[in-house]
């Protein structure tokens, strides 16, 4: 057993292009999802524990307590059972978020991706572990995942995939595994995101709530069937570098997502009437100027703004000149694929 000691590590958000929306319990996805981490939403977590007859954890988010504590506290006590070790310690966590707290970017991947590391690599230090790089992405992502399902895909630099399907060996419900670099084209290397900042209000329904909604959803079935469906198109044309056919995948999995919130019991609707012009904007401009933009969206109104490192000029004069007077302060992050998650000294 060790004394003590101090672990901190950088995790990156992520964004879905196949949509993890209903889960079965265990935190287990009712279709697979599949997603890229960003370069500069992330999450900066340490870790310290010191031996301890009492076990206590302190959390402190961006120096201060913070609500998240709960959650904190009550996530690291359902993980006695992976890490026993958790009871003879004491924590100090500290985090901060790179991204402004007014965004209303959702934190959970980063955030649990984050504590998700910090605690593998004090458990594979307890445990003098000494295998392979993969396995220990692996077993963090799973940690990560009992958390939040989406923090299981930000363990890794590129596309990730979290589900079982059978396009891709080795893919489980357990965790996400990287999608092969040789499993998708050179055009996607250098995909950007601009998030565009709609309304950072707090989300009338919660993405738990939303989850729970699928229970009993009447279009549940159809639901898998088609994430299935559009993952395997996805696969395919991520391999080809069709931009085209990647723009309505995309598409059609953000609008797919805020359908089935509209038409759960109850219903509910995250989108806000900038939204849509924004859609109806991004729609307007790939037309008029065959350049290959598209958008996608998570559980709340901001929209995503998806395009290639070639364009990047092009795109920007359009949020500028086009999209920022629907944005809320004008404000809009201009991220990117990211290099995944990184050990702090
Ligand atoms: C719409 O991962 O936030 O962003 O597992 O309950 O923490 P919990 O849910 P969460 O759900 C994310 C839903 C989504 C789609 C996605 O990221 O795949």
């Amino acid at each position: 057993m060790i004394e003590s000691c101090k672990v901190a590590w950088s995790c990156p958000s992520n964004i879905a292009l196949i949509k993890y929306w209903g889960k079965k319990p265990g935190q287990l996805p009712i279709n697979p999802s599949l997603s890229f981490g960003l370069q500069k939403a992330r999450t900066k977590t340490s870790i310290e524990i010191a031996r301890a007859s009492t076990h206590k954890i302190n959390f402190l988010f961006e120096r201060k307590k913070s609500s998240f504590e709960k959650r904190v506290i009550s996530y690291l006590n359902e993980l006695h059972y992976e890490f026993p070790w958790i009871e003879n310690y004491s924590f100090l966590i500290e985090s901060e978020n790179s991204f402004p707290h007014s965004a209303g970017i959702a934190s959970s991947a980063s955030a649990f991706g984050a504590l998700a590391l910090c605690l593998t690599d004090i458990d594979w230090q307890i445990k003098g572990k000494d295998s392979s790089e993969a396995s220990f992405f692996e077993h963090a992502s799973r940690i990560a995942r009992l958390g939040s399902g989406s923090a299981s895909r930000s363990m890794y630099k590129g596309f990730a995939l979290w589900g079982k399907t059978n396009k891709i060996s080795g893919s489980t419900d357990g965790n996400a595994i990287p999608v092969p670099w040789n499993g998708t084209h050179p055009v996607y290397n250098d995909l950007r995101d601009a998030v565009l900042l709609v309304d950072s209000a707090k989300k009338e329904v919660s993405s738990s709530v939303g989850h729970e909604l699928m229970n009993g959803h009447p279009f549940k079935e159809s639901r898998a069937k088609q994430a299935h469906q559009n993952l395997s198109d996805l696969l395919q044309i991520m391999k080809s570098g069709n931009r085209d056919a990647f723009a309505e995948v995309v598409e059609n999995e953000a609008l797919s997502l805020h359908a089935l919130m509209m038409s759960s019991n109850p219903s509910f609707i995250l989108l806000k009437p900038n939204s849509l012009k924004i859609i109806e904007k991004i729609k307007l401009f790939r037309q008029q100027n065959s350049i290959p933009i598209s958008f996608t969206i998570d559980a709340g109104p901001n929209i995503h703004l998806l395009y290639f490192a070639e364009h990047v000029h092009k795109v920007h004069a359009f949020i500028k000149n086009e999209l920022v007077e629907f944005l809320e302060n004008g404000r809009w992050l201009d991220d990117r694929l990211g290099e995944g998650p990184e050990k702090m000294e």
